[in-house]
């Protein structure tokens, strides 16, 4: 079989293909991987559906088999290639079936893809979704079908998201794509590319769409929202004049937007960067009681040394700095945070950093990882990966008690007090409870009564479990 491979020059060629008939094919979408992942398969999904498929749960019935894959560390690729072994059988009982690999894998081994894992047919990097049509006609010859042309243009901004496996109460929004922050242990910016942000104005109406559907929440995306710079359209964000830096629309000043869409539509977002998180952000917050008082920084290591060999930017002193004008503006705000554990040369004392700067900020929650080397990055290429996986996942099983502790006291700190909660659904334990999330996004169960998805209600939190508060609506 010939590889077929979609690249800038041969582009034209593939594009010229009629898109046949798909109507009543079926495709099965799994997504792997962050925020953004998730909501890019919405746009997969949307673009299809458009040309005539519908979705199914199933993969054994499924005509069209895409898997929407996280490169962010090796277990994340081991998970995928698992997977993919599943799919293989679907092959034997229907050889036309094709299976597909999107998103950052893909965009990560390009061809390879095709070499490692034969039974794959087509491989489209997050910049190429528009493609997937043509794509799937030329797998349908038989040959196979490769687009990871990256683009610093790409937003989906006209692409309207079908709302795939939601409650119907909480969507995602892309605000941005890409990353140009080279954080050196990322392989973000080599899978997702340049940084760009998308117009504000398709982003309120697609906000404003979910709240017309019923949707009560939503969240805005982006590897680093707080680089968040709509400047027209072309114009690069470090050569602006100063007329034109007044005239862009600021990440606070989007907030505002979405935020003025209506009192009852709650807005969170998603990931803020500590080097770029200003106080006009934090004002934002505060000025309006539907944006959501919860933080996601993640500060990665809590010692300045090692900050500055991951090129973060900042320093634990800035970070902490950070933390001060967060309580300062906004008390009640819950802060979380993501931390890598034995990071290229990570020594025991820089370790200790890390336990103490916890110990002082007292996350309401964090995501902890031990350190996955990834090909291309700049610390593959600089430093060793010289930390055992021993000592590692020591570090690691500390840092996740510390965390535990704390979270444990964040939750009990909720008891006694009166929550707003937006109500998700049934509660995952009891069909007689229901369960939504306050504005720190704690989980919040209490009776059912007469309350039913998209309400809001307020709960008095009696008791807790180690992350969930208990109560009664008052
Ligand atoms: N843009 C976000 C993070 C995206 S990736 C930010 O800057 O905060 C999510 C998290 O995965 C990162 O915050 C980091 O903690 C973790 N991560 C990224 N690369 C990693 C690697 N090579 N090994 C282990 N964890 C990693
Ligand atoms: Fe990766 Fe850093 Fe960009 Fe986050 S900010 S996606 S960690 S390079
Ligand atoms: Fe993974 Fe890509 Fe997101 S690497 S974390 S799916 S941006």
């Amino acid at each position: 079989m010939e590889n077929k491979v979609i690249d800038e020059s041969r582009q034209g060629e593939a594009m010229m293909m009629e898109s046949g008939n798909n109507s009543g094919k079926k495709l099965f979408l799994e997504s792997y991987g962050c925020q953004m992942n998730f909501s890019d398969s919405e746009i997969v999904a949307s673009i299809l559906i458009d040309k005539g498929y519908t979705t199914t749960n199933d993969y054994k019935e499924a005509d069209v088999i895409f898997v929407n894959t996280c490169a962010i560390r090796e277990n994340a690729e081991s998970r995928v290639r698992q997977r993919l072994q599943d799919y293989k059988k679907v092959k034997k009982n229907n050889k036309s079936a094709l299976i597909g690999v999107l998103g950052c894998m893909a965009e990560r081994l390009k061809h390879q893809f095709l070499e490692q894992e034969k039974l794959v047919d087509i491989v489209v990097g997050p910049d190429a979704y528009r493609d997937l049509p043509n794509l799937i006609d030329v797998a349908e010859t038989g040959q196979k079908a490769v687009n990871v042309i990256l683009s610093k243009e790409e937003t989906y901004a006209d692409i309207s998201p079908v709302r795939l496996d939601n409650n119907g109460v909480s969507a995602f929004v892309s605000i941005m794509r890409g990353c140009d922050n080279m954080c050196s242990f990322c392989v973000v910016p080599f899978t997702r590319g340049r940084e760009r942000s998308r117009e504000p104005e398709t982003i309120v109406r697609e906000c404003k769409e979910a709240f017309d559907k019923g949707y009560r929440e939503v969240t805005l995306l982006g590897q680093n929202v707080n680089s968040y710079l709509w400047t027209g359209g072309g114009l690069k964000k470090e050569i602006l004049t100063e007329e034109q830096r007044n005239n862009a629309t600021t990440f606070a000043q989007l907030l505002e937007m979405v935020a003025l869409i209506h009192p009852d539509l709650r807005v969170r977002y998603s990931t803020s960067h500590p080097k770029d998180m200003g106080d006009d952000v934090l004002e934002a917050m505060a000025r309006h009681e539907n944006i959501c008082k919860y933080i996601h920084l993640p500060v990665q290591s809590g010692s300045s040394e090692v900050l500055e060999k991951m090129n973060r930017g900042y320093s634990r002193e800035w970070y902490l700095d950070r933390i001060a004008a967060i309580r300062r503006i906004m008390p009640e705000a819950a802060i979380s945070s993501d931390i890598i554990t034995g990071f290229c040369g990570e020594t025991e004392e820089q370790h200790q950093e890390t336990l103490s700067l916890m110990e002082y900020v007292k996350y309401d929650f964090a995501y902890m990882f031990a350190y996955s080397e990834r090909p291309k990055t700049l610390a593959e290429r600089k430093y060793k990966d010289d930390i055992s996986e021993d000592v590692k996942s020591r570090r690691l099983t500390e840092i996740i008690d510390l965390q535990r502790k704390h979270s444990e006291q964040r939750t009990k700190e909720g008891v006694g007090k009166i929550h707003r909660v937006l109500v998700e659904g049934i509660s995952k334990k009891s069909t007689e409870m229901m369960s939504g999330r306050n504005s720190q996004n704690s989980v919040v169960v209490f009776p059912k009564g007469n309350l039913k998805k998209g309400d809001y209600v307020n709960v008095l939190a009696t008791s807790c479990t180690s992350s969930t508060l208990i109560g009664e609506v008052v």
